[in-house]
């Protein structure tokens, strides 16, 4: 499983669990060339996943992510609830409710229809992978595969060693995922919430720490957060933008504020008053913000309309933008 340069076509995928990140990997993995198997692990999947993964493939095909339109890439698809049809997959990923005892029932169900080669991973947003893989049939097999919604844009992707993983499986993946539009990031070593949830958390925790001390509003946290970094982070990460903006400025700052930001354990009342009240954000129009539906409908389009835009914009800088251009110089 470490062959040079995988041919997406000769390559059968299955995705089990099709909520709202199972349908959005089932569309990239479409549009990569894949055939795919997309496993219902409960009903209602079997009624809303054809019509949302047709919606994004035509979406995608009015916006040029593809050349092939959606009735062409559904012929490569099968909708199942049937776990025998995994059979012939090389690579599968488990894309359900973020709940330990759900994924294990799941995995027990893939490991007795593939053989011992298919790869099995995992969407999961935080539980460490060497967890994950500790009752797996063939743990060096199992990685974590963590995605970013909508899947069908975003070129992030996290490929995940857990402590028995073999790394080869890792690189094969990391390879392939080139192929999806991807710009992978490995991570070699498990750790709790991998890279960019560590990151993000620790922005969240500061996030919550500011509104429930009375430092500032949730409204002017949100928009802090959407002019600084907001307004360079696709273009660079961190390190890159302390090299365009001056090193020293961030090491002088480092030394007085590091002791005190916060490093709070508790998950914040914030979140917890309004999860307890049943606030799910938009999908529910309850969240941090109160929505009309009608407000809540347009987010969820603004959102969408964005993802494609701000493809566009990502697609314009690659991580490698600076030495194409020397290469351009030079030709
Ligand atoms: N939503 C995101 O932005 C995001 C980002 C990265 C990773 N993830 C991770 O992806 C996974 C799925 O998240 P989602 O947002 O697609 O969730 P979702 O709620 O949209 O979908 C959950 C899916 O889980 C499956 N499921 C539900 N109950 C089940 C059961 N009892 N047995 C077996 N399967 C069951 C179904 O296929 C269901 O559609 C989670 O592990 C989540 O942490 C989500």
């Amino acid at each position: 499983m470490n062959e040079q340069n995988p041919e997406p076509k000769d390559i059968p995928v299955a995705v089990v669990g099709l909520g709202l990140m199972g349908c959005s990997i089932t569309t990239c993995l479409l549009m990569a060339g894949h055939q795919v198997v997309a496993l219902a692990p409960i009903p209602p999947d079997m009624v809303t996943a054809m019509p949302r993964i047709r919606e994004h493939l035509e979406r995608s095909f009015k916006e040029k992510i593809t050349t092939h339109p959606a009735d062409e890439l559904l012929s490569n698809l099968t909708v199942t609830e049937d776990y025998k049809l995994l059979g012939e997959s090389k690579l599968v990923i488990e894309c359900t409710l973020e709940d330990p005892a759900i994924k294990k029932g799941v995995y027990e169900k893939i490991e007795a229809v593939v053989p011992d080669e298919t790869l099995i991973t995992s969407n999961t947003s935080a539980i460490p992978i060497s967890i994950l893989q500790q009752n797996a049939k063939v743990p060096s097999r199992f990685l974590g595969l963590h995605w970013a919604e909508p899947s069908h844009t975003t070129r992030f992707l996290e490929i995940i060693c857990g402590d028995q993983t073999y790394i080869k499986h890792a690189e094969w993946l990391y390879e392939l995922s080139h192929r999806w539009g991807k710009e992978p990031i490995l991570v070699r070593k498990d750790i709790r919430g991998f890279i960019t949830n560590r990151l993000m958390y620790a922005m969240f925790r500061e996030a919550f720490y500011l509104v429930e001390n009375g430092y500032a509003t949730i409204e002017d946290v949100d928009r802090s957060c959407r002019n600084n970094a907001g307004y360079y982070m696709t273009l660079v990460g961190v390190f890159r933008w302390m090299d365009l903006t001056g090193v020293p400025a961030y090491h002088n700052v480092m030394k007085d504020l590091f002791p005190v930001l916060s490093t709070g354990t508790e998950v914040p009342k914030l979140i917890d008053d309004i999860v307890k009240a049943g606030g799910k954000g938009i999908s529910n129009a309850h969240g941090f913000y109160e929505y009309t539906p009608e407000e809540a409908t347009l987010w969820k389009e603004t959102f969408e309309e964005f993802s494609y835009e701000i493809r566009r914009l990502a697609l314009k800088y690659p991580a490698d933008v600076v030495k194409k251009k020397l290469a351009a110089k030079k030709d």
